[in-house]
């Protein structure tokens, strides 16, 4: 038996205004085990990035708890929600996030160097998930002359610098064409498996989906197996 690294329980999320309730997410329970590639798709609007942010702390549940590893997500405080976020999380964006005075190696890198690891250590690692993604050849390039494609290389690649329990992704491929999408969406794939890492990758794309260990639809605030 494979332990959890995520479970959701009874989770939802309701916002409101002056005039109105909304709820966007209606009692969403599911537990992830170690190395599973869990995939959520929904049409737009239906609170997939929602669901995400949750996970990811950037947010809290109206009621409902989650629990990533040894942490009560929405129990933290800030001091642990940072600690939650640099040392459980990896995260991919639709949109890169890159820092441009910066490299595409150094952008790898940062994540470890935050957390303290030496320049040494860190360059040798980053080496090592750059060539993961095919882009040694591009690693002394800045942001500004990479492809959107290999930008969100590189994002893939830093996601995975500091060793996360969990990778986030929000539609990764939601800002490319179709060609660099399914590079993007194989090298993500590729690279999560062969580190044996645990994904959650949210997605409106249906090809995509069909690749999930565990694969869900987000339906008017309920997830449902896909
Ligand atoms: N802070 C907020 N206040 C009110 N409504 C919000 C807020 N954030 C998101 N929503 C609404 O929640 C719904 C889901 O949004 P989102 O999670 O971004 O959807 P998706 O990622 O699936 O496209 C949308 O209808 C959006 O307008
Ligand atoms: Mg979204």
């Amino acid at each position: 038996m494979s332990e959890a690294v995520l479970t959701l329980k009874e989770v939802s999320k309701t916002y409101t205004s002056a005039s109105e309730k909304l709820t966007i997410l209606r009692s969403v329970s599911f537990t992830v085990e170690a190395g599973k590639i869990v995939v959520i798709t929904g049409a737009s609007g239906c609170g997939k990035s929602t669901l995400l942010n949750l996970i990811g702390g950037l947010d809290t549940p109206t009621s409902g708890t989650i629990e990533a590893g040894r942490y009560q997500v929405g129990s933290l405080g800030e001091d642990g929600l940072t600690e939650y976020r640099r040392n459980v999380l990896g995260l991919v964006f639709q949109f890169h996030y890159l820092l441009k005075e910066f490299t595409a190696l150094e952008n790898i890198m940062l994540p470890a160097r935050i957390a303290g690891l030496s320049r040494g250590e860190a360059k040798e690692k980053a080496e090592l998930l750059i060539a993961d993604v095919g882009l040694s050849d591009r690693k002394e390039h800045y942001p500004t002359a990479l492809s959107g494609g290999e930008r969100q290389r590189v994002a893939v690649a830093r996601a995975l610098m500091n060793d996360p329990l969990l990778i986030l992704a929000d539609e990764p491929t939601g800002n490319l064409d179709e060609g660099n999408s399914r590079l993007v969406e194989e090298l993500l794939f590729s690279v999560v498996r062969k580190h044996g890492k645990t994904l959650i990758l949210v997605t409106h794309d249906k090809s995509l989906a069909e690749r999930g260990d565990q694969k869900y639809i987000l339906n008017s605030g309920e997830l449902l197996p896909a």
